[in-house]
């Protein structure tokens, strides 16, 4: 385990630097990230390298004690490569190109852009790459797909094209590109789904197609550093920093040839809506490589650009540096060591403030980074291991994001929904692509799967029959992979895994109706309604109101050895938590810990360890209540099965759980942090 700060020596006199790397050591950091945004130092004119500051400011953290993580600088590319290649920057929706300023002004299929930044990530590589301070590399900052409107891109869209259809015919077809008079003749003639009359309203396919394309280009432009890092520094991580849900390209294709995922986590600012809190995108980060990540970016106090949001506490700070942990990273670096005094992130804040001494933030950071390197030795090695599985898939939130179809339908909303409920039974969840092995799991819930193969289909009918439990999420099976919409009865490919059809449907949006399940407790649900029909499904509840008065909204059908649900409908959160508390207790999965809502109840393990993190995200003190032995590695004590924690308060606690366990798991030597 590491903690680590972002650190810009670019952005100090030299004269500081020996003080700031001091400061670091001396409050326990481990880790810093530099470089990612110093193109213009590291290049001031085209071919003339300078990199005696990040030479000298790499000696001194290796004296310190402290490992380098270098980041490539070209998410920011300098004035002068712009002033001899305009073409780089983007073009938007409009075909309008943008200007120099801010950063990421770049297109990256722009061969220019491409060769330069293979050049300034090889002169790096060549200077650093064997280095005894660089552990590893971080790939520019935050890809967030290309999605840019350029001549390149199109040109490069329509090659793209050609490569998946091969003829013009076959795109036509697949497209269905007869609607509206869209047959092309010519290559020339596909648009890129432009700022048209109608608004967004771009043939369906045409959009997810150019979504595709744009994904896959921004893996190539990092697929060319990856190969340089390889070859001129080895045995040295590579790794990104992932925006967490953030839909903008597939990061389960970006990670692949990664060694591990980092993300970067910013509990406060307002993209976390919706329920998709850090712990959900904690654990969608660890689902991409379903390895442990780290946090390569973590809030560090006040977070703002032109304005700035509340000041979190350091217990929340605290807390939620905790809560990454909590969820698999092995590593938290926090954003930023100080905060800069110029620039667009003058506010955003970080361990130091603008005057640079040790205040309360850097020494709420001493003290975790403490709390962090004690508790490393239990924590070495550990990963997370969950009994229950929501499916993710960028192409499903591709297709949503091109046509919402009513509020509320989003594949992360849809996983939220069900996440939550999960959460509260203190269990651990994991959030992985359909690749992995489903049998691992003893339930299996796939959100909204809008488009689906018969490929896929096989897969989930497999699990069930070998007695996995499936639930199968409204408006699934409706498209195909050209994003055309399908011929088979709903849900396409999987009515006889789930015994039924949909027979019509209402999308709700915010509109609320209710539904009564078996067990005769009333919910309201909006979203979407599906009416279904029964082909040997069991009803597990029905609509009490127009206009599917009396209809099944909710039905379980047993197929081979297991059980598949389908939910035609989005209930309130205590539907859920009803719902798969049964479904959970049929399943086997096994449930010990009670706590309330706010409080963020995570296991991590690994062979004979076991250990249990309650983080209290309330402000008030909240109560655990856990049903067998723990023993206290830090924070309030277990008395009599209960724990009580303050407000942002962390405990972390091993598990002695049974007699038996105690004696097969326990391991003298975790016993050294009390
Ligand atoms: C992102 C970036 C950082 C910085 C912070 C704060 O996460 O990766 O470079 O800009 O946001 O704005
Ligand atoms: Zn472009």
């Amino acid at each position: 385990m590491r903690v680590g700060v972002a650190y810009y020596p670019e952005h100090w006199e030299p004269s500081r630097w020996e003080r700031d790397v001091a400061q670091m050591a001396d409050a326990g950091i481990r880790v810093v990230r530099m470089g990612e945004f110093a193109w213009s130092r590291m290049e001031p004119e085209e071919g003339r390298f300078e990199f005696g500051f990040l030479d000298t400011v790499l000696g001194m953290m290796e004296s310190a004690g402290i490992a380098c993580v270098l980041g490539t600088p070209t998410a920011s590319p300098p004035a002068w490569l712009h002033a001899k290649y305009p073409e780089i920057y983007p073009a938007d929706k409009r075909g309008y190109r943008l200007g120099f300023g801010t950063r990421q002004q770049r297109c990256l299929n722009n061969p220019d852009m491409r060769r330069h930044s293979r050049l300034i990530v090889d002169a790096m590589a060549s200077q650093f790459g064997n280095h005894s301070a660089v552990i590893g590399w971080q790939t520019d900052n935050e890809f967030g797909g290309n999605l840019c409107y350029c001549p390149v891109c199109q040109a490069r869209f329509h090659e793209w094209l050609r490569g998946r259809y091969e003829s013009l015919d076959a795109l036509n077809r697949a497209w269905g590109t007869v609607f509206w008079s869209h047959e092309y003749s010519e290559w020339q003639q596909i648009p890129l789904p432009w700022e048209v009359k109608c608004g967004d309203a771009h043939n369906p396919s045409l959009q997810l197609d150019f979504r595709r394309f744009q994904s896959e280009a921004t893996v190539r432009f990092q697929q060319e550093q990856i190969d340089i890092l390889r070859a001129k520094s080895p045995e040295r991580f590579v790794t990104h920093n992932l925006m967490g849900l953030h839909g903008s390209m597939d990061y389960y294709d970006l990670a692949r040839n990664l060694d591990f995922v980092c993300w970067d986590n910013y509990p406060s600012t307002p993209w976390f809506v919706n329920d998709m809190g850090p712990d959900m995108t904690a654990d969608a980060m660890r689902g991409i490589k379903q390895s442990n990540p780290w946090v390569m970016e973590q809030q560090n106090g006040i977070t703002g650009w032109e304005r700035m949001g509340r000041r979190p506490s350091d217990a929340q700070l605290r807390c939620w540096a905790w809560q990454t942990i909590a969820h698999g990273a092995d590593a938290v670096v926090f954003f930023r060591w100080r905060s800069c005094l110029y620039g667009a992130e003058q506010f955003w804040h970080g361990a130091l403030n603008h005057d640079g001494k040790p205040r309360r933030r850097y020494w709420a950071l001493s003290d975790f980074a403490r709390e962090v390197n004690s508790l490393s030795v239990t924590l070495d090695g550990t990963g997370v291991r969950s009994e229950v599985a929501i499916l993710n898939s960028y192409e499903q939130h591709y297709a949503f994001q091109i046509q919402p179809q009513a509020e509320g339908l989003d594949i992360w909303r849809q996983v939220s929904r069900y996440y939550r409920a999960l959460r509260q039974q203190g269990l651990n969840v994991d959030i992985v692509p359909l690749s992995v092995d489903l049998a691992q799991y003893r339930l299996v819930i796939l959100p909204g799967w809008h488009i689906i193969s018969s490929a896929e289909a096989d897969r989930f009918k497999s699990y069930v029959r070998q007695g996995g439990t499936l639930i199968v999420g409204a408006r699934t099976g409706v498209k195909n992979t050209e994003n055309v919409c399908r011929t088979e009865p709903l849900p396409a490919f999987l009515s006889e895994l789930v015994g039924l059809e949909v027979d019509d449907y209402d999308p709700l949006g915010s509109a609320e109706i209710k539904v009564e399940t078996a067990k005769g407790r009333l919910y309201r649900v909006t979203c979407w309604a599906d009416a279904l029909s029964l082909k040997g499904a069991e009803s597990i509840a029905v609509y009490t109101e127009a206009p599917f008065q009396g209809e099944t909204a909710l039905a379980k059908n047993r197929f081979g050895a297991g059980t598949a649900y389908y939910f035609g409908a989005f209930g309130e959160p205590a539907f859920y938590e009803d719902l798969l508390t049964s479904i959970l207790d049929e399943s086997g999965v096994q449930r010990v810990v009670n706590a309330p809502a706010e409080v963020d109840v995570s296991w991590r393990e690994r062979d004979g360890v076991k250990v249990l993190f309650l983080l209290n995200l309330a402000s008030e003190e909240r109560t655990v209540r856990v049903s067998e032995q723990v023993f206290r590695l830090l924070g309030a004590p277990c008395e009599g099965g209960r724990i009580t924690l303050p407000g942002f308060g962390v405990g972390i606690y091993q598990w002695l759980g049974s007699e038996e366990d105690l004696e097969n798991e326990m391991e003298p030597s975790t016993y050294e942090h009390v």
